[in-house]
């Protein structure tokens, strides 16, 4: 295929993804148009401390000084570890609970009390899962404690910022455009409130927050990630963390609001999981009594996965599986196709992979029908650094809305009348155009919140 006027070569299946990922740094490079990798022979460089990589000038809504367009293999490896080191399994351990609580409140908040309020409210499931995952941003991530009307304000401002994301002025980059724009200004906004965190974090001492692990990580050589690159990283983690795991969140609701069969063995799983061991969710609780809520998350992941990661350019002409692929083309590893090939799940018409129709979370449980090329996650050097935080956030929404409200309609969509689903054409992750919308009739379970009665409308 072509990507802007450049020759691309398209990969699919895990196995080939995997490989080709595994070229960056030897045979090809990360780069959009913006990175001549061919041009820019950096990669050797062992200074993993100091910047070595071209970037571009001028004010930007979303800044490439960061691990993901990082191109020197030891400063990517440098940052990966540093920065990774605060989002592995043990040190996710103490974000468990701040978790847990803000999936409460969001849903107390937004779900449980409107509908309390209203008999025929209608609650977008989007707005609700965008700002779970901001308050996750605030609460874990940078670890702010705001009061109320300022946590507000700042979620307001991480949403300005991500609508960035496909603005004029984020593509276009004309500084007089740039910092006039909404998404600029909210950016400065939250750079502002880092370096304050920072300044208290040197001055107090570490936090069990994820901006925390970043400031004080070191690795073997006793070195330490700059205070620009915690900055920049820190907004790496925001932007590269909120909208995949609110678009898959809004992709799970739609699915089980399709699936009432599904949604109810979720809610029954939940149910003896809170008999046997209290509400307090745990790692191990997550990990090994609830394989319907992992099963339901992976399904989700499989049905809508991020298309790919950037397109790579080759520096050399390279020979793979007796295909030539010349210099200066592009290489593509797709992780949609690869789910949609998958030679397990494959279907006649695709239909594995339609929300009516593909829907299977059960197949994750044996391991006779479990997919076997699932790349939700991408594969090789860059694979998704906040995996364990994404899986965990998700799973906690998921399980917490399965133990408030035990059954609900969706109004525009339903197995009944299978209408097509609108999609949004401008997200990562697919997201029908009506948000996901919430109809009233729903059954709140008797042990749904303490501030909200049970209650069975309809
Ligand atoms: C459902 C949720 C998520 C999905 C589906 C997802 C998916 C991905 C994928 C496919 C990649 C690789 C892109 C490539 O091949 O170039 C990636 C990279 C990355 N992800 Fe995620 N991600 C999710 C959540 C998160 C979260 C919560 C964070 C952090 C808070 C995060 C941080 C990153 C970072 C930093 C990278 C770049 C790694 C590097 O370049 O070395 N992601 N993610």
């Amino acid at each position: 295929m072509y990507f802007l006027g450049r020759p691309v070569a398209l990969f699919s299946g895990m196995d080939l993804v995997t490989r080709v990922n595994n070229m960056e740094f030897t045979m090809t490079g990360a780069g959009t148009t913006e990175y001549d990798v061919g041009t820019n022979n950096n990669n050797n460089n062992n200074n993993k401390t100091k910047e070595t990589t071209k970037r571009p000038k001028g004010p930007k809504v979303f800044g490439s000084n960061n691990l993901m367009f990082e191109k020197n293999k030891a400063r990517h490896l440098f940052l990966r570890q540093l920065i990774g080191s605060a989002m592995t399994p043990k040190a996710l351990v103490d974000a468990l609970p701040t978790i847990q609580q803000t999936a409460k409140d969001v849903i107390e908040q937004q779900v449980l009390k409107p509908m309390m309020a209203q008999s025929a409210a209608t609650i977008k499931m989007e707005d609700v899962c965008v700002d779970y995952t901001m308050d996750i941003v605030r609460n874990q991530l940078l670890g702010l404690q705001l009061a109320k009307e300022e946590a507000n304000d700042f979620r307001e401002k991480l949403k300005d910022w991500m609508k960035g994301l496909f603005s004029i002025a984020a593509i276009l980059r004309i500084p007089f455009l740039v910092t006039r724009s909404k998404p600029y200004k909210a950016k400065v906004f939250i750079e502002s409130k880092l370096e304050e965190k920072i300044d208290s974090l040197l001055r107090d001492g570490p936090d069990s927050s994820t901006l925390s692990n970043m400031v004080f990580a070191i690795d073997d050589d006793k070195q330490q990630l700059s205070r620009e690159d915690v900055v920049q990283n820190a907004l790496l983690l925001v932007s590269a963390g909120a909208e995949t795991s609110a678009g898959t969140l809004t992709l799970a609701m739609l699915l089980l609001g399709v699936h009432p069969d599904k949604f109810r063995k979720l809610v029954q799983e939940q149910q003896v999981v809170v008999e046997n061991h209290g509400t307090q969710l745990t790692p191990s609780i997550l990990d090994k009594e609830c394989p319907y809520l992992d099963a339901v998350v992976k399904e989700t992941l499989r049905i809508g996965p991020i298309t790919g990661g950037f397109p790579r350019r080759v520096k050399d002409t390279f020979v793979i599986d007796g295909v030539q692929i010349p210099k200066d083309w592009s290489v593509f590893t797709s992780y949609r196709l690869t789910h949609q090939l998958d030679p397990v799940t494959a279907l006649p018409n695709d239909a594995h992979m339609d929300v009516y129709q593909g829907f299977q979370p059960d197949r994750w449980i044996d391991p006779a029908t479990t997919p076997s090329d699932f790349v939700p996650f991408g594969a090789g050097p860059r694979f998704c650094l906040g995996y364990h935080l994404s899986m965990m956030e998700m799973k906690v929404f998921l399980a917490i809305f399965a133990r408030s409200v035990t059954s609900f309609h969706l109004q525009n969509y339903s197995a009944e009348t299978k209408r097509p689903i609108k999609w949004n054409p401008s997200t990562i992750i697919p997201r029908p155009t009506d948000g996901v919308e919430l109809h009233s009739i729903v059954e709140m379970a008797a042990e749904s919140s303490t501030t909200c009665r049970p209650t069975t409308a309809s």
